[in-house]
């Protein structure tokens, strides 16, 4: 039995209280959902910045109206601090009894994309620095048990290495690089100094369900599989070489629990969470377009090349073997599996085209 099968069945036996700040975005949202199915307690933050109601909506219809009355989600802003120590009590309104103190933080809450920090530096610093800080000296005061917080991947920067290796880090490519990075800085410091165990996920290129296709700063895959599913065009940013180390989300999530619940000797370091593989955009744009036809969906357009995005880095792979040793973490879903799976729910958010030729698209289903 894995680290990650024995928590799934020790957790139920003994519940406790989270907080996942970003709940209501893709990967806190997913979080949302095994935590209340594993009859946990959890506090949601989130202010709507690019999270949605229907994530939460739809973690609330898979799981059972008593998991459901457990959680209690605040509408808040991580960039003021009093929201963030208001996060940190758990008030069972639903169920009535005392009050709750947070005993585990999973923060995910953020302003994610490399683009959006290269034209709005100062809006993604506010959310990722500040806002990380706020909730750093929150948990710090209500004596949280765990702070476990998302990295990135983008703080390897301009290091050449492969597969990455978390010592080995370069000059960040970008503003959201640098937020990053300050994360693990302060959360080393906030180690140090007080005392706080905290450990940081450097997730690579998650994707899964409810992660969101839409807008300028939609992820490849999501916005791919809109756009094949939409009969539109898809563009390739470089020659098609760029490689990325894909990752399901529901590893991401199992990385989250088990850093948690991570031994002393584990914390207050960071780790790569993703499969360890490596897949170019050219064999990415196959691989999705035999995933759809297997859905009885064709994609007979190829794709357009366009230039190289400014502060991508061309290659990404993991090396997770810290994060096997030190958390037991042992992903369950390659690639392949993960698409399966993201696969059907994008379908059955029809985002496919309309029968009928008059219209050659469909809207998002209540998008
Ligand atoms: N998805 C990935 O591939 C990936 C890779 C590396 C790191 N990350 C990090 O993982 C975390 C979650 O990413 P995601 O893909 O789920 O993104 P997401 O945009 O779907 O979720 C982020 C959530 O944070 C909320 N948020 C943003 N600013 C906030 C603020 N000031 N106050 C309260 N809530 C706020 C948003 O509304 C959203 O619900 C982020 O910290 C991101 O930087 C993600």
């Amino acid at each position: 039995m894995t680290r990650y099968q024995r928590l799934l069945l020790d957790l139920p036996q003994t519940p406790g209280t989270w907080l996942i700040t970003g709940v209501a975005g893709f990967i806190g949202s997913n979080l949302l959902e095994t935590l209340l199915e594993l009859d946990q307690r959890v506090v949601g933050l989130d202010n709507f910045a690019t999270g949605q109601p229907r994530n939460l909506e739809e973690v609330r219809r898979q799981v059972s109206p008593e998991r459901w009355a457990r959680f209690q989600f605040i509408r808040g802003d991580i960039r003021h601090l009093h929201d963030c120590r208001q996060a940190l009590i758990f008030v069972p309104v639903a169920t009535g009894g005392p009050p709750r103190p947070v005993e585990h933080v999973l923060h995910q809450a953020a302003l994610g994309s490399v683009p959006r920090s290269l034209e709005d530096p100062i809006t993604t610093n506010a959310s990722n620095v500040d806002g990380f800080l706020n909730m750093l000296v929150a948990a710090r005061d209500a004596g949280v048990e765990s702070f476990t917080y998302a990295a990135s991947s983008s703080t390897y920067g301009d290091h050449p290495g492969l597969p990455k290796v978390e010592e080995q880090i370069g000059r960040p490519l970008s503003p959201y690089a640098v937020t990053k990075y300050i994360n693990e800085l302060y959360a080393d410091t906030f180690a140090r100094s007080y005392g706080l165990h905290s450990i940081g996920l450097r997730y690579f290129n998650v994707f899964g369900r409810r992660q969101d296709p839409e807008g300028a700063y939609a992820a490849v895959i999501p916005k791919w599989t809109a756009a094949m599913l939409r009969g539109e065009e898809v563009f390739i940013n470089g020659d098609g070489s760029t490689s990325r180390d894909f990752c399901y989300v529901d590893n991401a999530v199992q990385a989250n629990l088990l850093a948690a619940c991570a031994s002393a000797e584990a914390r207050n370091q960071v780790y790569n969470i993703a499969v360890g593989e490596r897949t170019s955009l050219d064999r990415l744009f196959h691989t999705l377009r035999q995933n759809l036809a297997k859905n009885g969906v064709r994609y007979n357009q190829a794709p357009r090349y366009r230039d190289f995005r400014s502060g991508d880095v061309h290659h990404s792979q993991a090396d997770i073997g810290k994060a096997q040793r030190l958390l037991g973490y042992a992903p369950q879903y390659d690639l392949q599996a993960g698409l399966a799976r993201a696969m059907s729910w994008y379908i059955a958010q029809n985002l496919a085209p309309a029968p009928t030729s008059s219209r050659p698209h469909t809207q998002l289903a209540a998008r």
